[in-house]
This record gives C-alpha cells, structure tokens and sequence, in this order.
C-alpha cells in the first residue's frame, strides 16, 4: 500500500491556513499561546471562507484551533487602538450568513469572542473537558460580536444571563445540557472537524443559523438578576449593560445587534474597562521577573514554624496544593491549637466545595505531621518561619534552622516588617534566605509577596514564585524595607486616616467614603478584624525613633488601653454582637476627648475628600516605594493592592488612578494639604518629575 497524497494545505497569513479534503474544507486557526481573535487571526478567517465559498469543490467548512485551546477571546491587547477590519461582530455575522456551512470543533477554553465564534457557526463540537464562557464583564465590557443575543437564542435567557452576567465559564457537559453546543467527542480537533464537515455535506449533522432562531422572552429572570446585580454589584457599570443587551435579544437579530454595538461601546468608553484590563494583565505580569529563567529548587516537603493565624492558615495552604507539611510549635498546647484550626480550615474548604471529605481526611492523616521540636524540619525542601513578630524571636529560630535545615533547604519569614537581610545575617547560608508574605487568611488571599534580601540566591527567588503558582496565589517581588511593598504603604496611608479623623471625620464617616469608592472595607473595619493590638505593638515599637516633627494620633492606643482590641474582643472602632455592628460610643468619646486635648475644633470633610486624601497619601507613598526600588515596576505596586488590600479591581490600583488622576493634579492636591502638614505631604520626586515633564506610570511599566 502506497501512502495517501498530501493532502493540499495552503497558508492564508501568518495564523490561519486551510487544508482541502474533495468536499471539505478545514480552516486552522494557529494563534499562540491562546488563539486570540487578533486582526491578523480575524482576516485570516474572513478571507479563508471568502475564498471557500468561490470554490465550487466545497460543500462543508471544518473550523478548529490547534495548540492548547480554540479562540479565548478577542486579542484584548489590542483595546483601545483604532480598529481594523473586520470586527469579530462583523466577523461573527459573515460566519452565520455563510451559504457554505461551517461546523465548528472547540477544545481549552472557548472562550468570549471564541464563543461568539462558535455560536455564528452552524454547528459546535466539543472535545470533553473543554470550558466555554462569556467573561468579558470581568474586564469592564460584554459579549460584543453577538453572543448576547445568540447565546439566549441557543441556551434561553435564564442561562445566558448566568454566564454573562457571572463571566464563569462552564463545562462541555453543561454546555451541552443547556444547548450552547451540538455534542461532545474524543478526539483531535482536526480529526473530528474533517468528519463532521463530512457529515455536513452529508446532511446527516442538523445544522442552523443561530439568528434564525427566536428567543423565549423571560421577564421574570430578567427582573431577578437586575435586582440582584443592583444589591451585589452597584458600583459596576457593565453587569448591567450585560442585562440590557440580553433583554434585547428578544428582538430581531439585526436590531438585537445594533443595542448591543451601543452598550458594548458605552462600556468600553467607561474607566472601569480600563482599570478591570489592567488588573488582567497586572496578575499576568507581576511574574516577569529577572529571575524567571532560573530553574526553581525542587519543593515536596515544607515545614511551616509556628502554629497561629499565619503558621495555621499558611499550613493549610500548602496542604491544600498537595505539599507534606510539618508544623512545629514552641510547646504542645500550641501545636494542639495549630492542628485544631489546619482541620478547621480543611472542613471549611470541605463546605465550600474546594475540597472532597474523603481526601481533607488523607491530608490529615497522611500529609500533615508536627512536633514542637525544629529538627523535626531537618529533611523539608523549604521552612516558613511565621512565629511572633520580634526580632530577636525571629534571630533565634533562623540561627537554630541554619543548624538543623538540610544543605540547599529554603529558610523563608513570614515577616510583616521586618529585615530580612538582618534575619539571614544569623546564618552561614544568607542566599537561602528570603521573605514569604502570606496574608490573612492565607489560605484564601491570594497574594504571596516574595521578598528578596540583598544575599537571596536568584533560584531561591524563583522557588518562591514557583510555590506561589502551586498554590494558586500572585506573587509580587518585593525589596527590602520597613513593610516591604504593601504594609510599608498601608502604614503611610493609615495615618492620613487618623489624621482625618483628629480633625473631624468620624471612623463611619471615612469607612463610608471607602467603600463607595470600591473597598471591601473601610480602613477602621479593617483594624477591628486584624486586631488593634497589632497595631499598638507596632505604634510602641516604633515610639523611640519616631521624628518628634510627626504628628501623632494616640486614639488607637488609647482605645486599646481599654482592652478593646477589635471584632476579637468585640469591641474596637465598632461594637461587635448580636445586635449586629455598630459605631463604638466609648471610641467616639476617646475620640472626643483627644480632639479637645488637642485644641482641635472638628470640621466637616465630604465623602470626596476623604477619598482625595486617602488615595493621594497611599499614590504617594506607593511612589517613594518605586523611587526607591522596592517594586519593581508600578504595575507589581497595583498587583498588590489588588490582591492583598481589597483595592477595587474596576479602578486598576493605585497607580493605574494616579494616572487617572494625572500628576499635575496629584502634585497640587500635595501641595494643598502640605500646607496643613508638610512633614507628612510632600510631593515625591518622581510625582514632580512627572507633572513637569509628561508621562505616565503605565510607560514605565
Ligand atoms: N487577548 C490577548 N492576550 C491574551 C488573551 C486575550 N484574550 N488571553 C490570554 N492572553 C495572554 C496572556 O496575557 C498571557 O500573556 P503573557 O504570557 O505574555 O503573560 C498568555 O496569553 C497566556 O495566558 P495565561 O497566562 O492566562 O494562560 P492560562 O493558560 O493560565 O489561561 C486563559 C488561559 C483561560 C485563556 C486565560 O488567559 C484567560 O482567561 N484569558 C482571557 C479570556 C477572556 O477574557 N476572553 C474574552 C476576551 S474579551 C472578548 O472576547 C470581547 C468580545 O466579546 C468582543
Ligand atoms: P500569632 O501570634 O497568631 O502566632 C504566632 C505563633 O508562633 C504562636 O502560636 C506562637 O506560639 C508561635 N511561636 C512563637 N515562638 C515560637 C517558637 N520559638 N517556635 C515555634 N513557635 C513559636 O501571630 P501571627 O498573626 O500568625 O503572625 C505570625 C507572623 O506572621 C508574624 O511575623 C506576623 O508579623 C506575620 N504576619 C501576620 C499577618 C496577620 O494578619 N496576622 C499577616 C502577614 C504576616
């Protein structure tokens, strides 16, 4: 037997080709890493079934992806630009109107425009395990090449609305369940697509346009969504544009497209797309770093010192990515509280659906061991030391780590502040050394900052970065200072808080114009959760080298002499129980008090000042962390907040505002308050620089 011809492939541009077989045509899509609809991946198609349908030979159009996944969606790095021909919604209506049918084949994850793709084609075959979704609203936008209006057509309103408005992608299964899809099959993507273009021309594979279809109206689910985005999700803009572009996809298709051309636009004009885009590409980026080529170390047991919230919750993490992991505390009754909230933790992902009962009972039993003595740590690829935050706490444990560790073991400290370099200097292997920030819950945040010391080997940062994507969390490199990136800013920040309220802000009232503007929590709800006595630790630690220049706010202590020291003790800023939360009146009196102590008649600020203070101070020192070459770019700053303080993610971060600010206006506002305090508001060098001369934080990315 001789071997088949070749069968003819012929390019059409860099990332599509076509491939004939008598009858039918395959178009292959191949587009790295993730097939985006780039123009060049747009044209491609367009021309490839232009050119098909000329050809008389052609009955039937197979169209797939090679690589890991068919289109995940529009190239979003090209929003913003000016556009080019054709639109994926042109794109998309080309497809569908296409006298040669087309079946589509997806695989990876099918995802936005690549959905919308499918759809417009007039059969879909998946390959299981692939994941279809329309996210488009986690980046400030929605569904704009018609998959609001031909996903309800295919799948009915209810369903739709779920996905779009949520942005969660679903399983082939379920795509299948609720119509988005024709059939699941095993298979490679070109194989099935040649057989089902066969089936095509054979007219054995029912096909349609998806515009010929009708959509059931369903007010009801309408109305229901609308009044749950408005409780969950009032300060976005384009969840609810997704819900008007839904409920137009009971009109003709032509007009359906025409409502959602107009919200698509109204919201890729608003900031928020802006900022939710670059909270996608800041996750993304923070991982180029100048250690990425380094081969990481090899990590399969960790060994995690002190049992509290960090040790606890760390513990738990790495349990849950599949690490063995051995606790160690300074006696039993520590080790016993550790283990006990390490269970707490595994049932509570037990509940959440994150974990199987069975396998939170393998992990305790076969995965997690303890002892209160180090040299139970002698064999671990990497410790986590996460005791008490004292120097010469954190001196002891390391000096006796550096005798029991194993040669090349990782040494890490969860501190918050301290140095990291001082800490491995107590070593005779500095280059191990390096800083692990988890934050509470560390189980759940999914921020690692990876501190590197002035000795840390380049491998050793690049382990950490390694453990950080094992346990599904973002890690920012960070240098080393009093806080490294994030509590080095939150610690400036904080005190334009209290200064704000010495001089007449309630803590409600600044809580308030904090989360109005998108926090999670205000900055006093925060100091009830994490505890107040943390803070008075930290305000009497650092009494004896505070600059007698620096205005200092004494409320916090003084509620803390109280014995008040937050939620945990039910009392702090608020009070806390069964009657729910609310404003502490003793606090308000302290708060009184001190003011008049003070001589300080209190004044009125606007919710908007509030937030221009705020913000500006925590610009201003995320500034002098750039300046001062502890991030290593603005974005890994924005990183950061995003993931560790609950900045909003529809406002980019703290330096994708600044650029919306604009640094002539955050030089002024400064310059304003400065006059108040200028010890405190000084205008950094950068930001000046800046405000001169032109520029934006987003170049220096
Ligand atoms: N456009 C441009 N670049 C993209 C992209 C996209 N849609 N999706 C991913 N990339 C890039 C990433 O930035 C990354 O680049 P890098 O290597 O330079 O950092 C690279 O592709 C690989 O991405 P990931 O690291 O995220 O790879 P994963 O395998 O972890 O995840 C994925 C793959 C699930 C596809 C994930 O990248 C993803 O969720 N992408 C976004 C999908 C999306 O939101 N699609 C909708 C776009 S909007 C749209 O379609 C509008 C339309 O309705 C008009
Ligand atoms: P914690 O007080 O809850 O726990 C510390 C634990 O260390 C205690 O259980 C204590 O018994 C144990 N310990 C003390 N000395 C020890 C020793 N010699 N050997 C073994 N165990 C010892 O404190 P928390 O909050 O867990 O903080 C731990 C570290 O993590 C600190 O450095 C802190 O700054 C840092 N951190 C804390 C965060 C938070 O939100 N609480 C967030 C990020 C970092």
């Amino acid at each position: 037997m001789g071997t088949a011809p070749q069968a003819p492939v012929s390019t059409v541009n860099d990332v599509v080709s076509v491939e004939k077989r008598g009858a039918i045509a395959l178009i292959a899509l191949n587009n790295p890493p993730v097939n985006a609809a780039s123009h060049a991946l747009r044209q491609g198609i367009q021309q490839a079934v232009e050119a098909l349908q000329k050809d008389p030979d052609v009955e039937a159009i197979g169209l797939y992806g090679e690589g890991r996944t068919f289109i995940a969606g529009a190239d979003i790095r090209e929003f913003g630009k000016p556009p080019q021909d054709p639109w994926l919604p042109d794109l998309c209506s080309f497809l569908e109107n296409s006298e040669t049918p087309i079946v589509c084949v997806i695989h990876g994850t099918a995802l936005g425009g690549g959905l919308e793709v499918a759809m417009s084609c007039h059969a879909r075959i998946a390959l299981p395990g692939t994941k279809v979704g329309l996210p488009e609203v986690t980046l400030g936008i929605l569904p704009g090449a018609g998959g609001t209006q031909r996903a309800p057509r295919l799948a009915g309103v209810a369903a739709s609305l779920d996905m779009i408005t949520s942005g969660k992608p679903i399983s082939a299964d379920k795509a299948l369940e609720i119509g988005l899809i024709d059939r699941i099959e095993d298979g490679s993507p070109r194989d099935i697509a040649l057989q089902a273009a066969q089936e095509l021309a054979a007219a054995t594979l029912i096909h349609c346009r998806t515009g010929n279809l009708e959509t059931n109206p369903d007010p009801e689910a309408i109305a229901a969504v609308r009044q749950k985005l408005q409780k969950t999700q009032p300060l976005l803009f384009s969840p609810h544009k997704c819900v008007d572009a839904v409920e137009a996809s009971t009109l003709p298709l032509a007009e359906g497209l025409k409502k959602e051309r107009g919200y698509f636009q109204e919201c890729m004009e608003s900031p928020q797309r802006a900022g939710l885009i670059h909270a996608f590409f800041a996750e993304r980026a923070v991982a180029k770093i100048p250690e990425a080529k380094e081969t990481p170390r090899e990590i399969g047991s960790i060994g995690v010192i002190g049992g509290g919230t960090m040790g606890s919750g760390i513990a738990t993490a790495c349990l849950l990515a599949g690490y063995d992991v051995t606790l160690t505390e300074r006696d039993q009754a520590g080790l016993d509280r550790g283990l006990a909230t390490i269970t707490k933790n595994l049932e509570g992902a037990v509940k959440r659906g994150k974990l199987a009962a069975d396998k939170k009972d393998l992990i305790l039993s076969g995965k997690l061991s303890s002892a209160v003595d180090l040299s139970a740590l002698s064999q671990a690829d990497l410790i986590i030391e996460a005791v008490f935050e004292e120097m010469d706490v954190k001196r002891s444990i390391f000096t006796e780590l550096d005798k029991v560790a194993k040669d090349g073991a990782v040494l890490a400290s969860n501190t918050s502040y301290l140095d990291i370099d001082e800490i491995a200097s107590v070593t005779n292997r500095p280059q191990d050394v390096i800083g692990l920030h988890f934050f509470s819950p560390a189980h759940v945040m999914r921020l690692l900052e990876v501190v590197a010391a002035n000795k840390t080997a380049p491998d050793v940062v690049a382990t950490g970065f390694a453990l950080a994507k094992k346990l599904k969390k973002v890690a920012v490199r960070a240098g080393v200072c009093d806080g490294f990136i994030g509590n080095r800013i939150l610690s400036f920040y904080k005190r334009a808080a209290d200064y704000m309220m010495m001089d007449g802000a309630s803590p409600v009232e600044i809580d308030t114009a904090m989360t109005d503007f998108g926090f999670a929590m205000g900055p006093y709800q925060v100091y009830d959760l994490a505890g107040l006595d943390i803070s008075w630790a930290t305000n009497k630690r650092r009494a004896a080298t505070r600059p007698a220049i620096e205005r200092y706010i004494p409320i916090l202590d003084r509620i803390c002499e109280e014995g008040w020291f937050g939620r945990k003790t039910g009392r702090g800023f608020y009070i806390y129980d069964d009657d729910g939360i609310r404003p502490n009146p003793d606090a308000l009196k302290i708060i009184d008090e001190e003011r008049a102590k003070a001589g300080i008649t209190p004044k009125k600020f606007t919710p908007e000042e509030i937030v221009s203070r705020f913000i500006t101070a925590m610009i201003s020192e995320a500034i002098r962390v750039l300046e001062d070459g502890i991030a290593l770019r603005p974005i890994d700053i924005d990183a950061v907040y995003l993931f560790g303080y609950g900045f909003p993610r529809f406002r980019g971060g703290p330096m994708h505002t600044a650029d919306q600010i604009g640094a002539a206006e955050l030089v002024k506002r400064i310059e304003k308050f400065a006059r108040e305090d200028g010890y405190y508001w000084q205008v950094p060098g950068l930001l000046r620089h800046m405000a001169e001369t032109g520029g934006s934080f987003a170049e220096k990315n």
